[in-house]
């Protein structure tokens, strides 16, 4: 297979690197110029690594297509692009879905809403694949764990938590910060915080089955420390907040 990518940013970027992890065994890939830095460092990182001279000539050497712009890229460039109906086109873009991608971008008619996370470079997280197929799902489970589905609603729903990752990370370095300033050291801050979220996240994984209301009851302890904190902060609307923000999102992605 001749991969191509048309936008080598952040997650084109995490993508390669994570093919070149997980040693599948692609013919070459096939680089749009821009961003210059990204592409260099990749072209000199690994073999089989082609630069196009644009994004034109991605799509004549490649037989799948990686979109990995973002949405008003997208919206300047595909239409401009001349696509075979012989490519599979693995769309990344978050708010252009496949039906209007179709339009934009025929006679190309095979074409996969994808959603990989950065963590995709490690062959770690879950991969959104929109509509099922076995093929695209195999290449995808070497790199992560593939959740895939024919119902577009669903698909839709799922992508809102793409969105969750900065957030997550604001609140582990909520903490990292208070810590921080009450003179515990970052190293030690780092690896208190670290085994802990690793450690929390093992418990659903170990047990998908319970329910979580359960196991937040679990985890608290009557008049104890944990109960205190979630009641300050479930007084505080941050958990009614991050529901309308879900909602927001959805309204964003559907
Ligand atoms: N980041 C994620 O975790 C993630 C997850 C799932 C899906 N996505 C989707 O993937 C897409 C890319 O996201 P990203 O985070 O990788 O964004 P990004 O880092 O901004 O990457 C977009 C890349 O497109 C390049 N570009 C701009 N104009 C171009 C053109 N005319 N032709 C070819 N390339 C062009 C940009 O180059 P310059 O840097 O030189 O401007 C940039 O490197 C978005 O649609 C996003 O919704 C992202």
């Amino acid at each position: 297979m001749k991969l191509g990518f048309v936008g080598v940013g952040k997650i084109a970027t995490s993508v390669v690197e994570g093919i070149f992890k997980a040693k599948i065994n692609v013919k070459e890939i096939i680089l749009s110029p821009k961003n210059k830095n990204n592409v260099k460092v990749l072209k000199n990182k690994f073999s089989r690594i082609k630069i196009a001279k644009s994004n034109q000539e991605v799509l004549n050497k490649s037989n799948w297509i990686v979109l990995s712009i973002t949405p008003k890229v997208g919206k300047q460039i595909l239409k401009k692009l001349k696509f075979k109906n012989s490519h599979t086109v693995l769309n990344f873009i978050s708010t252009i879905h496949n039906q209007e991608l179709k339009r934009i971008i025929s006679p190309a008619k095979k074409i996969f809403k994808i959603a990989p996370l950065p963590m995709i470079k490690h062959n770690l997280g879950p991969i959104i694949i929109y509509p099922k197929n076995k093929v695209i799902e195999g290449f995808f489970n070497k790199l992560g764990k593939v959740i895939a589905t024919s119902n577009e609603k669903e698909n839709k729903k799922l992508w809102v938590m793409t969105s969750f990752m900065a957030t997550y990370f604001e609140i582990f370095n909520t903490a990292h910060k208070w810590f921080l300033r009450k003179g515990i050291n970052k190293n030690k801050s780092m690896e208190y915080l670290n085994h802990l979220f690793k450690a929390l996240n093992n418990v659903t994984i170990k047990n998908p089955n319970s329910s979580m209301d359960k196991v937040i009851k679990e985890f608290q302890t009557k008049d104890g420390i944990n109960e205190e904190l979630l009641s300050r902060t479930k007084k505080s609307g941050v958990f009614k907040n991050l529901n309308k923000g879900f909602d927001k999102i959805y309204n964003r992605v559907k």
